[in-house]
């Protein structure tokens, strides 16, 4: 199904993310047909642009990061247009009204308005109540929604802050908060791998496996991201939100059916099931790191405290590693080992099921561990591990695996994740969206992690290029266990 006519309207016009991710998706969405001609994108921001000035700058980022070019490529600028808004000022918005008319008119678009908030979030509850003091809120003609980027909050308290706020003027069913972890295909395949297969879900519970392991690797520092990281952290960047979410798409029970609400029902459950954290046992629970700077090949890498925009005393961590559990009946006393980092060795998100040991070894040798890795990114796939016999005399096992590489699934055209996002959210459709009761979920389940390191929780240094603190190692080892170290390439064995 394509999108429906709308206007899109982008706050934050001038902004990285408009030009790096927004307009990249809208225009490739164009290109492969799942726009149709009636749509108009109203780039919104406080400097003054015209139309012509907005569009040649959509249009060079277009042709820099997307190699875009032809008759597609001009007919999508054309779609583009601009207002400047001082968007603090309530007053300043009457100049939205006349420019949506006319473009509603143009493009016949019923009214139809997706607000996309690309904006500081200090603006997050600001927008929505100027956007209403105009009546450009209220769905008498056309729908309206409005997409909101992470972080929805800071913490516990100012989530549900934000939340009341938009309330009075939003109603759930219009907002769509973004977490682009849930557009990537290999995250909603964890669903389609384990609920239409009977091979695996007999598995997947306490019974046979034996823990989980999540992790979210970047190669990469905070680069020109310093000022905004640093009051942030991976706590906050990728734990509360990216990683939880993979979490819950692992641990779910299975929808009645596929749509928003039965989806959204059963990730919430799993988040308000982990198990409350406690300071007191936190410490042996929990390491937080934070790159430093190393040498490699005659090369200086910075670390955290020589990125821009960091002041030279932060505490910031830049890599978490954290045991929990979920108390509910499927998962009682298996461990879920999440760890992120910035500057480790390779790019990689991947979840690994470990599953448990035979019961009885009948040959001499330890049997190798059962293990299905499922790689998020970057080469998208599933490998399954076990045990085989060397060939030759005796019965020693050795570790085999069986390799399933998504680009091998011939003809079939990715879309990105803000693609998928951006079209499901014009279509109406919020089942990859996070719903307030489980980003609630998720900010009390890290509240304790917040307060730990706010009463100055140790920050431990690690080397840029390194797996992240050796003490990460140790919170994994003392039941025998040690963290995988993958490689960029899955078929790599590790
Ligand atoms: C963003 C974080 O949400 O996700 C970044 O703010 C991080 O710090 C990025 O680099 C990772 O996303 P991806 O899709 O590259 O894994």
């Amino acid at each position: 199904m394509n999108a429906k006519n709308n206007c899109i309207v982008i706050f934050g016009a001038s902004g990285d993310l408009t030009h790096r991710k927004l307009i990249p998706a809208l225009y490739n969405l164009y290109k492969i047909g799942r726009l149709n001609e009636s749509f108009s994108v109203l780039g919104v921001a406080r400097t003054d642009m015209t139309d012509e000035e907005f569009r040649s700058k959509m249009h060079q980022a277009l042709v820099e990061h997307e190699s875009a070019e032809g008759e597609h490529l001009e007919k999508f600028c054309s779609h583009l247009y601009y207002q400047a808004v001082n968007t603090s000022d309530a007053s300043d918005y009457a100049k939205l009204v006349p420019r949506l008319d006319e473009l509603h008119d143009i493009y016949q678009t019923c009214g139809n308005t997706l607000y996309y908030l690309s904006t500081p979030p200090s603006l997050y509850g600001v927008i929505p109540e100027c956007l209403a003091a105009h009546g450009l809120n209220t769905e008498e003609f056309g729908w309206k929604r409005i997409i909101i980027e992470k972080p929805f909050g800071y913490d516990m308290k100012t989530a549900k802050e934000l939340d009341i706020q938009i309330h009075r003027f939003f109603e759930e069913h219009q907002i769509y908060r973004i977490d682009h972890y849930l557009g990537k295909e290999t995250v909603q395949n964890l669903l389609v791998l384990r609920f239409s297969n009977g091979l695996f879900e007999p598995l997947w519970n306490r019974n046979y496996i034996d823990y989980v392991e999540i992790t979210g690797a970047e190669e990469i520092g905070v680069e020109q991201r310093g000022g905004y990281y640093d009051g942030s952290g991976a706590m906050r960047d990728m734990f509360q939100n990216h990683l939880l979410q993979v979490l819950a798409m692992v641990a779910m029970e299975p929808p009645a059916i596929i749509n928003a609400d039965s989806m959204r029902d059963e990730t919430a459950k799993v988040l308000y099931c982990l198990h409350p954290l406690e300071q007191e046992t936190l410490q042996n629970n929990l390491v937080l790191g934070q790159y430093a700077p190393t040498e490699h090949d005659g090369e200086h890498i910075n670390g955290y405290l020589e990125e821009k925009g960091v002041p030279s005393d932060s505490t910031t961590e830049t890599y978490m590693a954290l045991r929990c559990e979920i108390d509910n009946w499927r998962w009682a006393g298996v461990p879920f080992y999440v760890r992120t980092g910035k500057r480790l060795p390779t790019r990689v998100t991947e979840v690994v099921i470990h599953f448990k040991k035979t019961p009885h070894p009948v040959f001499s040798q330890e049997a190798p561990e059962n293990k299905l890795i499922l790689r998020i990114q970057p080469d998208e796939g599933i490998s399954m591990r076990f045990g085989l016999k060397k060939p030759g005399a005796g019965f020693d096992a050795q570790e085999v695996s069986m390799d399933f590489s998504y680009s091998d699934l011939s003809g079939a055209s990715l879309l990105t994740a803000y693609e998928r996002l951006l079209l499901d959210a014009m279509k109406g459709d919020a089942t990859l969206f996070a719903r307030t009761d489980a980003v609630h979920a998720c900010w009390k389940f890290v509240q304790p992690i917040l307060d730990y390191k706010a009463n100055g929780g140790r920050v431990y240094q690690y080397e840029a290029g390194s797996w992240g603190p050796i003490e990460a190692d140790k919170l994994i080892a003392h039941t025998g266990r040690i963290w995988r170290k993958p490689s960029g390439a899955m078929k790599e064995k590790s």
